[in-house]
Parts: structure tokens; C-alpha cells; sequence
């Protein structure tokens, strides 16, 4: 059976420099993202907001769903997938992070795509299912507080059409998952996840060992 390639700094920034599509906007953003306490560890890499615009054109998304905006790095991405006519509803605790973003929405040409909601995402989503309907969205991205994630993951599993995606970010929630020492509230609930998603025959599953673990769970 072929073996996991170790990737070391030097072949990461090797996948980087050939595969990285990159601009000014996405890399200003990051820029001023930086400079906020927590910045770099809220907001996902580079390479993940690629493979989320790719991810939306795969499943051919119009209507997609993000759970935790921060300063808008993969509400931007996701959004710039849409075909005209597409749709982001983008969900914050925080309405301080998505007034960072939006200035680097409208220089993509995007803000009538994005509608920000504010308030706590378990009643927002569940708002969501009640206003739109089960079936809905092509394209649900998860990337906010852990200790929630089962409970976002089945208002997702309601939300999401059938052959529709479920992205689940942070899922080796940097390592911690593995020690058994750690007990906390957000460790065990990422780590109860990945357990349960593993037998969940609702979905087709992925668990992608990139960035901090990436999970595709394929709505049947
Ligand atoms: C890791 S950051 C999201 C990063 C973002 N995807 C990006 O690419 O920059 C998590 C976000 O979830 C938000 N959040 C935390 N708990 C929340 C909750 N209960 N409901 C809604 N949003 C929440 C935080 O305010 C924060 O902006």
C-alpha cells in the first residue's frame, strides 16, 4: 500500500510556489488579518481558500453557507466561485470581523453576493432550515466554534441537498486530537465528530490530512 509522503517545510513551499494561485485582494487580506491578535490561527491558509472556490465549482454551488466569517478569507474565495446569480449567507457571532471584510468583497465585485448574519450559528441555521427549507444550500462550509461543530453539522446534514457538501474545518484541531491528555470541551467535541462521522451513512466521506484536517462529507 502506498505510504503517506512526509511533506517537510521545503516540499510544502515546493506545493505552494507551483499550485498557489494568488492576488492582491486575498493577499492584503491576509495581510491586515495578521496584524489582529489571533489572526493568522482564526483565518484558514491560502491553499484551503483555493480548494473551497474549487470545491463550490465542483458541486456547481449557487446557494452556499459558511459558518464563522472572521475577516471574510473564505467568504471571499467561496464567493468569487459563485456563477452570477449565486448566493453566500455567511454566519459571525462578531458583527467587528465581517466589517473588515467588507471592503475586500467589494473590490472583488462580490458584496451582492454575501449577506452577513449576526448572532449565535446553532439559532441562525436553525432559522435557515425554517425560512428556506431542508435541501437548500449546494455547499456548507463549518469553520467557527468546535465545541458546537456536532450541532452544526446536523442542522448541515438538514440544509444541504442531497449529492450536495459539508466542509468541516480544523478537524485534527492542531494535533490535539491524538492526545489523550486533553479533555477539553473543544477537543472532545472535534474528536467525538470525527468518530461519529465515520459510521454516519448519510455521507460519503473524505478526511483531507491538509492545513489544520479538512472533512468533505458528501450528503447522499
Ligand atoms: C476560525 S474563525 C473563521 C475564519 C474564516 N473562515 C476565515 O477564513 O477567515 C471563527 C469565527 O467563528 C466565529 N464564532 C465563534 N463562535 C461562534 C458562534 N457560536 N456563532 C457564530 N459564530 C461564531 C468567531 O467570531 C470567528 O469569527
Amino acid at each position: 500500500m502506498a505510504q503517506q509522503t512526509e511533506f517537510s517545510p521545503a516540499l510544502l513551499d515546493y506545493v505552494r510556489a507551483v499550485s498557489l494561485r494568488d492576488d492582491d485582494i486575498l493577499k492584503e487580506l491576509r495581510q491586515e488579518t495578521l496584524d489582529l491578535p489571533m489572526g493568522q490561527a482564526m483565518q484558514i491558509m491560502a491553499e484551503e481558500g483555493q480548494l473551497l472556490a474549487l470545491l463550490v465549482a465542483l458541486t456547481q454551488a449557487k446557494m452556499v453557507v459558511e459558518v464563522g466569517t472572521f475577516t471574510g478569507y473564505s467568504t471571499l474565495c467561496m464567493a468569487r466561485a459563485l456563477p452570477p446569480g449565486g448566493r453566500l449567507i455567511t454566519l459571525d457571532i462578531s458583527e467587528k470581523w465581517p466589517m473588515i471584510a467588507a471592503p475586500y468583497w467589494d473590490r472583488a465585485g462580490v458584496s451582492d453576493r454575501i449577506e452577513v448574519r449576526v448572532g449565535m450559528a446553532d439559532h441562525l441555521l436553525a432559522d435557515l432550515v425554517a425560512q428556506n427549507g431542508p435541501g437548500t444550500v449546494d455547499l456548507l462550509f463549518v469553520d467557527a466554534d468546535k465545541a458546537s461543530y456536532r450541532a452544526y453539522y446536523e442542522h448541515a446534514v438538514r440544509l444541504v441537498r442531497p449529492g450536495g457538501l459539508i466542509v468541516l474545518d480544523n478537524t485534527v484541531f492542531f494535533g490535539r486530537v491524538i492526545d489523550e491528555d486533553l479533555h477539553d470541551a473543544d477537543t472532545v467535541a472535534v474528536r467525538e465528530l470525527n468518530e461519529f462521522l465515520l459510521n454516519d451513512d448519510r455521507v460519503e466521506l473524505a478526511m483531507l490530512p491538509m492545513a489544520d484536517g479538512i472533512t468533505l462529507a458528501r450528503k447522499k
